[in-house]
């Protein structure tokens, strides 16, 4: 750990501050920013502000046990790093620095298909360290499935299907600086490593490939279908992130998905929709234990973790937040913002009077 925790910014707002200055204009602005008037990045916050915690006290807090039980899974915290493409628009080394930085606390590091180094580029720089996949449904499927299949190969332990980004999000921060770092090419290495889709290429010059990715990474037409197919394909466990309706929820476990996240993908896709933390408590009610629940978008510190927790989630997925540390510090940056995640969660749980995280459901919250 090469960064001065005495230097490293704490809060989330000083950490933003500081990546700004990090990073160009268009970087910046495409990693803060969201879709049309913002409301749902800001109502991600405000949504963990109106819950509050109803600790108990006298309850032996002395060692205090975060480890959590997912698909049979034991992780030593309930915290993951969430799907973010392209991190070399970030930091040179990219997925490779935040992954190795997942690796070394012991979180799960998830892959996006978007990503600026390959997946089998991630599996050799981390070993066996826990690493799940996440997939953008390709307009030509067989890439799909050749993406998944090189996931399993490379020892990726699930497959997190993201379903709430069939076509980019009205994202006026971008439109207004022209930046897109998948037409520069940051998304492009998943692609270029695929014999299935290279194959599909006429020309492979640059420009081509990246045309090529552009058109297969929207898909329109995603069904229901396309995951119970999916599902026959590969014997990994497939998670399904983006849900936000109780409805969708007992469609995914009708189709035979293995676990659902609940997630507004942190307000980049569709705007003035309701806060993720607000959807969860439906969606924990509506699958009633049959899979397990996890969450993302607005988790900013170990009191939203513990929230999350409390209503059901059995694991958060950390987005911006980890982005930042990886733009102000690389891999070290990575960590030190894990690990202050993991030290505010356990003396939140601490103070809240709960040791295991496994008895966070019994935490009482209140809406103010
Ligand atoms: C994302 N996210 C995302 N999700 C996904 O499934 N695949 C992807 O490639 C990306 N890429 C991506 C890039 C950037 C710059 C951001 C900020 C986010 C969404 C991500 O997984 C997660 O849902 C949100 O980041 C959660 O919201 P917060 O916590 O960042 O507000």
């Amino acid at each position: 750990m090469s960064v001065e925790a005495k230097s490293f910014p704490v809060s989330f707002d000083a950490l933003e501050q500081e990546a700004k200055e990090k990073m160009s204009t268009g970087a910046y602005g495409y990693v803060r920013s969201a879709a049309s008037n913002e409301e749902t990045l800001r109502k991600n916050a405000k949504g963990f502000e109106k819950l509050a915690i109803v600790p108990r006290m006298l309850r032996n807090v002395a060692a205090v046990d975060m480890s959590v039980t997912i698909g049979g899974r034991t992780y030593p915290y309930p915290i993951f790093l969430a799907p973010v493409g392209m991190q070399r628009l970030t930091h040179e080394e990219g997925e490779l620095a935040s992954a190795r930085a997942a690796a070394a606390i012991g979180v799960p590091f998830t892959q996006s298909t978007v990503s600026s180094y390959a997946l089998e580029e991630v599996k050799q720089a981390t070993g066996d360290s826990p690493k799940w996949f996440q997939l953008y449904w390709s307009r030509n499927a067989e890439v799909s499935y050749s993406m998944v299949d090189r996931a399993e190969k490379a020892g990726y332990e699930a497959v997190v299907l993201t379903v709430d980004t069939v076509m980019t999000g009205w994202r006026e921060t971008d439109l207004s600086t022209n930046f897109s770092p998948l037409k520069l090419g940051f998304g492009k290495a998943n692609y270029e490593y695929d014999s299935v889709f290279m194959a599909a290429l006429q020309a492979k010059d640059e420009e081509s490939i990246i045309q090529s990715v552009l058109e297969n990474i929207h898909y329109p037409e995603l069904n229901w279908s396309h995951v119970a197919e999916l599902k026959k394909r590969t014997s990994l466990p497939i998670y399904i992130k983006g849900i936000l309706h109780p409805e969708d929820a007992i469609l995914a476990i009708e189709n035979g998905v293995d676990g659902i996240i609940v997630s507004n993908h942190g307000g980049r896709q569709l705007d003035g929709i309701i806060s993720a933390i607000d959807a969860l408590p439906t969606i924990v009610q509506a699958v009633d234990g049959t899979i397990p629940v996890l969450f993302d978008s607005g988790i900013r510190r170990g009191t939203d973790v513990v929230k999350a927790l409390a209503l059901g989630a059995k694991a958060v997925f950390i987005g911006r937040p980890f982005i930042y540390g990886l733009s102000v510090g690389g891999q070290a940056g990575v960590e030190k913002v894990l690990e202050n995640y993991i030290e505010e969660t356990k003396i939140t749980m601490s103070l809240a009077g709960i040791s295991k995280a496994s008895d966070l459901l019994s935490l009482k919250l209140i809406r103010e």
